[in-house]
Parts: C-alpha cells; structure tokens; sequence
C-alpha cells in the first residue's frame, strides 16, 4: 500500500426530511446572507424550492436567488454569478442541485474573492486560494461533487470542459436525502450509474498496484451500483435502492476510493470531458461510449486487474467477456455506447483527438496519449 494522507472536511447530514434543517445550519455557522443557486427549475416542481426558502426565512437568513444553470455548467453564467456575489457581498453560497449546480457554485464561491479571471484556475495556470463557504442541498446522486474538493466547467467558447481541484472547495455542509433524487429522469439515472462506476474504476485498472481491501472496497460500490440501478429503474421510489445509490456516488469520489493505490489517473474522464465540452453530451453518456473502448485499448497493460473485475463483478473467465458484459449492462440500462449512437458527427473522431492531445497535459497523461493512441481507442467506439 502506497502512503498517503486523506483529508475531508465535508459534513454529511443524509436522510428524510434533512434539507429542512438548512436555515438552522448556516444561522449556527453565523452566516447572515447566501447566494442560493439552482438550475432549470426542477428544485421548483418537486417543491424543494419552497422549503428551502422557509427553512431560510424562519431563520432569518437573507438569499439572493440565482438560477438557470445548465447540466455542463457554462463559464458565462458562472462569471454572472461571480458578479452578482460580489455586488451583493454574499458570505456563503447555498448550492441546491445536482452536480452542474454545485460545481457552478464552488466556481463562483472561488470567484467571488478574487480578482482573477475563475477561467486561470481552469486552465491550470494559477492555484486557487481562497473561496467563500459552499453548502449544498443535492438532488441528483452521481458526481460526488457534494463531498469533494473538484468542480468542472465548461468554456463555450473554446469549447474546453475543465476541472479544478482544490482544499478550498470542499462543502462546508452537505445535505443528501435520498427523497429528492425519486423524480430524476431515468436517462441521467442511467448516466448517473455510468459516472458512479467510472469513479470507481479508473485507479482501480490504471493504478500500477491496487491494494486488496481498495479492490474489494470498489468492487462493492459497482456492485451496489448495479444492483440499486436495476431496483431504481423498476421502481424511482424505492427508498432503500435510492439511499444505497446515493451514499456509494457519494463515497466513490470522496477520496476513499484512491487511497494506497500506485499511481493511476483519470484516463476515461480525460477523453469523456473533451467529448463533453465538444458536444455538450451529459458526462455519463460520454463516459459508457468511452469506457469499453479504453478497457479493449488499455486491457493488455493490467490484464491481472482486468482477469479480477470480470471474474468478481460478471463471474466470467476472460477479460473480454467482462468488458462485453460491462458494456452490455450500459446498453440495457439507456447509456449509449458508441458515437454514432449518440449522434455525434462522423468528424466527432478527429475533433475529440485535437482537444485531449490540448488538454492531456492538465490531466499529466500528455506522455500516454498521443494522436494515434486516441484514435485507437475512440475507433472502439465508433
Ligand atoms: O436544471 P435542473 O432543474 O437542476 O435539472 C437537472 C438537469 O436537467 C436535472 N435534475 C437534477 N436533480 C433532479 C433533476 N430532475 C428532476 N428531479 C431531480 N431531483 O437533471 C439534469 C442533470 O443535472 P446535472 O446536475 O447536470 O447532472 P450531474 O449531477 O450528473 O452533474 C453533471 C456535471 O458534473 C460534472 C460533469 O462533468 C457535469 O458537468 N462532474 C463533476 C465532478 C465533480 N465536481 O467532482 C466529477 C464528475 O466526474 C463530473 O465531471
Ligand atoms: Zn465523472
């Protein structure tokens, strides 16, 4: 087992009814005035947004409503939103969604206190260093934004999907019930599952060792994940399936996950947000059309890893039988698997391969990936 040291400051507060306790908690935290922050609407129709503004009011706390995030945040909106949490000198930001939501909102929570360009840290030019506290109601389990230190904008005008990753963005404050998530369409449950298990297997196949207790560890979170998945689509609101789902999305990027395993990157995620800045796909469905090609590109250089996930999560000999069967289960689940399914131009290919050979270096994958190596992979997947 690698060294290593795991920090997260993120307070959960999960289960029925919790997102009622909001007012109270920021009033404790002495916070006086948020920068509410929501998307299209949906916080409205499953009448969450009536009772965080209750929650608030009966504790006094004053909020500036900003909505209209879109999935695949986009960086215009996110500097509107800087500048209207400066003007109106917010403490906090209270992030009401799912992971576009709170991702837009560590970005304007970074943003509201400097005088840098948010688009700096993006890019990976300068190092974030200080950002205003960030709680977050969620409403759709998948990205483990609610428990992580990463937020992932997209630049419409470069086209560029872009992390950060920082000690300053953790929620303060998380709320998770398991309730809110019973209305989400069942597409993004689907990309959802996708997202959750790719979490979960990059370290786990790239990582030059992965202790046992990490592979059993990740092995029960994708088995959870398909077994909760399957429940959800029979049924949005089985409670027991919506909890499991959301507290293994949650652990599966919390930081647990990579603990002692020998190097390792996110590979799939790479190429899955040059994808999505391209052609604002949701990130789960560019994640199933990339995964089974990178396994069938990438097996050969961990075949021992590849031999155990077929045989635990499929109960198959080969490692090809395990990828088919992955890729199988993406397809019965609604996530597409190749980019035609997806309808992406027959240029897609060559647009993709220019902008991770751009961004590889951001993700230290520039010395694996060249123009031949992406093309392989995403040839897999035509
Ligand atoms: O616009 P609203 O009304 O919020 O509707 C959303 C949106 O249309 C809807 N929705 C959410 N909760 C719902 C609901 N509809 C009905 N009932 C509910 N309870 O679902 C749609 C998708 O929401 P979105 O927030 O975009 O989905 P997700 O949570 O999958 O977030 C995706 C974003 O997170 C990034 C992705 O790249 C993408 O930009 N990621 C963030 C990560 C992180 N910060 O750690 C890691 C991930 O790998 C990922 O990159
Ligand atoms: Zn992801």
């Amino acid at each position: 087992m690698e060294n290593f040291t795991f920090y997260n400051p993120t307070k959960i507060i999960f289960g029925k009814g919790e997102e009622n306790k909001i007012g109270e908690i920021l009033k404790k935290d002495n916070i006086k005035k948020v920068l509410f922050i929501y998307g299209k609407g949906s916080i409205k129709k499953i009448g969450l947004y009536d009772k965080v503004v209750e929650s608030l009011k009966k504790a006094n706390i004053e909020f500036i409503e900003y909505s209209g995030v879109r999935p695949n945040p986009i960086l215009s909106h996110t500097l509107e939103g800087i500048k209207l949490a400066k003007h109106e000198k917010v403490e906090a930001i209270l992030a009401v969604g799912g992971g576009s939501v709170i991702d837009e909102g560590k970005a304007i929570a970074v943003g509201a206190v400097t005088e840098e360009n948010v688009w700096v840290y993006f890019k990976h030019e300068k190092e974030v260093q200080a950002a205003l506290p960030l709680y977050a109601i969620l409403t759709l389990a998948a990205t483990g934004t609610e428990m992580n230190g990463n937020a992932v904008i997209t630049n419409e005008e470069t086209k560029e999907k872009l992390y950060i990753s920082s000690p300053f963005i953790y929620p303060k404050v998380s709320i998770l019930n398991p309730e809110l998530t019973f209305t989400v369409p069942l597409k993004y449950q689907a990309y959802a599952a996708v997202d959750v298990i790719a979490h979960t297997i990059e370290l786990y196949f790239s990582g030059e060792t992965c202790p046992k207790i990490q592979s059993r560890f990740i092995e029960a979170l994708i088995k959870t994940v398909m077994e909760s998945t399957q429940k959800i689509l029979e049924n949005p609101q089985d409670y027991e399936a919506r909890a499991e789902f959301m507290w293994a999305s949650t652990l599966a990027l919390n930081g647990l996950v990579q603990i002692g395993i020998k190097g390792g990157a996110f590979h799939n995620h790479m190429i899955a947000h040059a994808i999505g800045g391209l052609y604002d796909l949701p990130h789960g469905a560019c994640l199933s059309i990339v995964i089974p090609a990178w396994m069938n590109w990438f097996k050969q250089k961990n075949i021992k890893q590849f031999e155990r996930f077929a045989q635990k999560i499929f109960n198959k000999s080969s490692v090809e039988e395990g990828i088919e069967s992955l890729k199988t289960w993406f397809k019965k689940i609604g996530a597409p698997v190749s980019l035609s399914e997806a309808g992406l131009p027959s240029n897609a290919i060559d647009e993709i391969t220019k902008i991770v050979i751009k961004i590889a270096p951001i993700w230290n994958l520039s010395h694996i990936y060249n123009e031949d190596a992406i093309r392989e992979i995403l040839s897999f997947a035509k």
